[in-house]
């Protein structure tokens, strides 16, 4: 109502209401290097579109004479009500793409106008001390990269602790980069420039092992320790490291799912990290309704990977998911619009998710997953 009214009088809205035209303006506004770091995703990026696409092969019933003047899109997960299901999913170059460097701080500030959590990457411009506080009463989730290194994981998640995030996301799938072409044909890895490790280099445990503020040992000893291919045990051992909530990032299989609950895991969050991993898979969406059955709500079912529009968010919800994530097209507002950017993409998605229900006849998240259906036209 807000933006038809404004438009009434000439006032039209500052920043692109869909995702073709943020994604077009996005791309003339951001560098190169920085663009194909973000847009790219594994081999020929099959995976990366078919998880948009994948969104086409659903539709919704619409119900009538159901009188939905009132829709309930509120969610209660991790001890926390939200206001709507909408999460920003954790993007490690986010502190590169707007505010001068401070990308992380502009997504707190978004998050605490919006009240819409946000999840902040182990690969972070500022220390995530830093940018705790400009979330507000907003809970906020540390993602944790977990590094070889046990000591500097522990101090990781213990710093989060300190520094009142509400939750640690532990990232499975990348303990390797994935096979990016985009990435490898311009030699282009943010991190290998020494950019996004101020969360190491505030880190004691980290400082002991590098022992000097050399650019290029700095950056050697973050390539040594980034990765560890975790397995059950280490699960177990994260599980001892904190009381927070503990949420898994990169669950596709329902028998990893149920395995990692049993384990302690608080949350289960289904996600294929966009294509950028492993190319060749099913899209997420496709994985996402045995994984949210296996949880068979004992935990919230996080889910992102190809969410382009509020309908698409409603269509998640519906497969299974209690939030939805978003990835690149807030990092597209970002670039474009700063903090306003944001809260208009975040605005924008909880009106459009909002709207789609109201003309659905769909009161709540359970009219959705009564009236889901696999479209004819598409491959579910
Ligand atoms: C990511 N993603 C990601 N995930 C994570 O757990 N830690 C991280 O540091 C990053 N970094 C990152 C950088 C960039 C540029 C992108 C685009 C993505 C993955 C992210 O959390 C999410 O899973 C995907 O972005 C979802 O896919 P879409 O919606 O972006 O296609």
């Amino acid at each position: 109502n807000e933006i038809y009214l404004t438009a009434l009088g000439g006032v039209l809205p500052e920043f692109p209401m869909d995702y073709a035209t943020l994604e077009r303006k996005a791309t003339a506004a951001l560098p190169d290097t920085l663009l194909h770091y973000i847009a790219g995703g594994a081999g020929d990026e099959l995976t990366q579109r078919r998880n948009a696409e994948a969104f086409a092969d659903w539709g919704l019933l619409p119900r009538m004479l159901v009188g939905a003047t009132e829709r309930d899109l509120t969610v209660s997960a991790f001890g926390h009500n939200f206001a709507s299901p909408l999460f920003l999913a954790p993007v490690g170059v986010i502190g590169l793409v707007g505010e001068q460097g401070h990308g992380d701080i502009a997504i707190a500030k978004a998050s605490a106008e919006t009240g819409v959590p946000a999840m902040y990457s182990t690969l972070m411009e500022d220390p995530l001390e830093e940018v705790r506080p400009h979330a507000g009463d907003t809970p906020s989730f540390f993602q944790l990269y977990t590094p070889k290194n046990r000591e500097l994981a522990e101090s990781l998640v213990h710093r989060a602790e300190a520094a009142g995030y509400a939750g640690i996301t532990v990232t499975l799938d990348t303990w390797v980069p994935g096979w990016r072409p985009r990435d490898l044909s311009s030699g282009n890895f943010p991190q290998l420039r020494g950019h996004v490790l101020k969360n190491y280099t505030s880190d004691p445990v980290f400082q002991a092992m590098v022992g000097s503020d050399d650019p290029k040992m700095i950056v050697l000893h973050w390539v040594s320790t980034f990765g560890h291919s975790l397995t059950w045990d280490d699960l177990t051992w994260l599980r001892s490291l904190t009381d927070l909530p503990l949420i898994l990032k990169g669950i596709s299989h329902p028998d990893d799912a149920r395995r990692a609950i049993d384990l302690g895991a608080d949350g289960i969050y289904c996600s294929n990290h966009g294509g950028r991993q492993a190319n060749g898979g099913l899209s997420a969406l496709e994985t996402l309704p045995e994984v949210a059955a296996a949880c068979d709500g004992r935990v919230p079912v996080l889910f992102d990977s190809g969410v382009r529009s509020g309908a698409d968010v409603v269509k998640a919800l519906g497969l299974g998911a209690t939030m939805v994530g978003i990835g690149r097209p807030y990092v597209y507002a970002l670039a474009l619009g700063g903090v306003r950017g944001l809260v208009h993409l975040l605005r924008a998605y909880a009106a459009e998710a909002d709207l789609l229900l109201a003309v659905n006849g769909y009161p709540d998240v359970a009219a959705v997953r009564a009236n889901i259906r696999p479209s004819i036209h598409g491959n579910a």
